[in-house]
């Protein structure tokens, strides 16, 4: 799930990974006399997602964005705890935030997301700069939190809902390219995977209001979008119980509904769960041409008693089975991605050579993949040992990566003489002169922009590859579904 922010296409390292997942700040907004707000947001693209939330709340209490934190009224960090080192970003950006503090002592400095919702009011301690620390389902509150700041008063407010979906709210798009969205369609989680701190600074699994869900989409499209991704930890287990006949939606007829809005609207989602992951929802994605072909199923591990350790679950014959599903279903080239922990507790190097043979045996088109960093709460915290060595993780990191490197290298080299059809994002990121935009199946492609501009759906030749990205020549006209 990861990364212009985090749905790159990229091999990444841990290090890569933080890096790229950190940090879009809002574009700047006419100001007047409105008071101004930097958000910068690190973590998953839920967390993105909910920075678009936290700027609509605030604008509509009189604040405008800005992308120059130094001249800010009011600074958020909306803030991931995934991972021991992603908090030690968010601790050393606030160490830099404290210098502009000194310059303008009137500035109101907020952490807010998953950060904040671990450490509570100990981080008003810990970082004595901090003004206000709120935690993801809180966000209605910050205006009030906020005023109250301005009058010296610390503020913290980290309740967890059970109903929180912000439904009825507006999202800002925060520097959008104008093609590419993101829409909530559910928060929180209710898997109690070992190694993850998303169940307890995200709360409950709860659902939103499918028609909710569709409005906003519809708004997208009507707005110039083309393209729009559905995120939920576990978007497999979204259900939404319809007042009027006490029917459900589940997730594959939320796809559906959100399909049928345009044939020129692609739709993508995130994240499946290998074990909730439905053929009907496999079905679905076939019979619609604008449902993306490209799944990211994080495995996490391929030994059996690793992955009962990690809570997950499923065992690695499931995992395969569906695998082959999805390859049966929607054919070879569907795109596959997936997530990988090396190193989790008691993790033996035969065991770490099955999360290997995984990668070889599924061949995967890329992943994410990590060491395992201990959360404090957890319930690998509580009941198991981390003691593997970080060497020793580093070491298993480091063959996984080459592992899937070589893989993904080798399944973009197939798809050299193949036409891909590409929906243009922008410039691309070394020249002018070239388009960016991604296929079908998630793959960035390269293309010479002649007449073209982002929105356009392009038929692109591939004529070149790398393990991230592939290039091409664009065959015809722009032209649409
Ligand atoms: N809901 C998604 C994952 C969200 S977190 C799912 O279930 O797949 C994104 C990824 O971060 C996870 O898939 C996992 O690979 C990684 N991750 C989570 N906790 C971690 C930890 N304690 N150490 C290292 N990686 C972790
Ligand atoms: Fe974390 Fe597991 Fe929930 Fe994903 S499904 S967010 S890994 S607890
Ligand atoms: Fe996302 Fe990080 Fe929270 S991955 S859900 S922002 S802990």
């Amino acid at each position: 799930m990861e990364e212009r922010f985090a749905s790159t296409l990229k091999i990444l390292t841990e290090a890569d990974k933080e890096a790229c997942e950190t940090v879009r700040v809002l574009e700047n907004e006419p100001f007047s006399n409105k008071k101004r707000l930097f958000i910068e947001s690190y973590g998953c693209q839920m967390n993105f997602a909910d920075s678009e939330i936290v700027a609509s709340v605030m604008r509509d209490a009189g604040f405008a964005t800005t992308s120059d934190a130094e001249n800010a009224d009011l600074v958020f960090l909306n803030t991931c705890a995934i991972r021991e080192n992603a908090e030690q970003r968010v601790r050393t950006r606030l160490k830099q935030l404290n210098v502009y503090k000194k310059k303008r002592p009137g500035m109101v400095i907020g952490v807010l997301g998953c950060m904040a919702e671990r450490l509570k009011s100990k981080l008003l301690e810990e970082e004595k700069m901090v003004d206000i620390v709120t935690g993801p389902d809180a966000y209605r509150d910050l205006p009030r939190l906020v005023e109250e700041a301005e009058t010296g008063q610390k503020g913290v407010n980290v309740f967890l809902s059970r109903e929180e979906t912000y439904a009825d709210i507006s999202p800002v798009r925060l520097n959008s390219n104008g093609v590419t969205a993101l829409i909530s369609i559910m928060r929180g989680c209710d898997n109690m995977c070992s190694f993850c701190v998303v169940p307890y600074t995200r709360g409950r699994e709860r659902s939103r209001d499918p028609y909710s869900i569709v409005n906003e989409a519809q708004a997208l499209f009507d707005q110039g979008y083309k393209e729009v991704t559905l995120l939920g930890q576990n978007v497999d287990s979204y259900k939404w119980n319809k007042k009027e006949d006490g029917s459900r939606v589940n997730f594959a007829q939320l796809l559906e509904m959100v399909a049928v809005i345009s044939p020129e609207l692609r739709v993508r989602f995130s994240t499946s769960h290998p074990k909730d992951i439905t053929d009907e929802v496999l079905y679905t994605i076939k019979r619609y041409d604008n449902i993306c072909k490209y799944i990211h199923l994080p495995a996490q591990h391929g030994n059996d008693r690793v992955l009962e350790l990690m809570n997950r679950t499923y065992d690695r014959a499931w995992y395969l089975e569906r695998i082959e599903s999805i390859r049966n279903i929607l054919g070879e080239s569907c795109g596959i991605s997936h997530d990988m922990i090396s190193g989790f507790c008691t993790e033996s190097e035969e065991e770490h050579l099955d999360s290997v043979s995984l990668l070889e045996q599924v061949r995967f088109d890329f992943g994410y993949m990590f060491s395992y960093s201990e959360r404090p709460g957890t319930p690998a915290a509580k009941k198991l040992k981390d003691d593997i060595p970080a060497e020793i993780k580093q070491k298993r990191l480091a063959e996984i990566i080459d592992v899937q490197l070589r893989i993904s290298t080798e399944r973009n080299q197939k798809l050299i003489g193949t036409v891909q059809r590409v929906l243009a994002e922008g410039f691309s990121k070394r020249s002018d002169n070239d388009l960016s935009g991604r296929s079908d199946q998630n793959k960035v492609v390269i293309f010479p922009r002649e007449n073209f501009k982002k929105g356009d759906y392009v038929n692109v030749l591939i004529t070149d590859s790398t393990s991230a990205t592939l290039r091409g020549k664009a065959l015809v006209e722009a032209e649409v579904f």
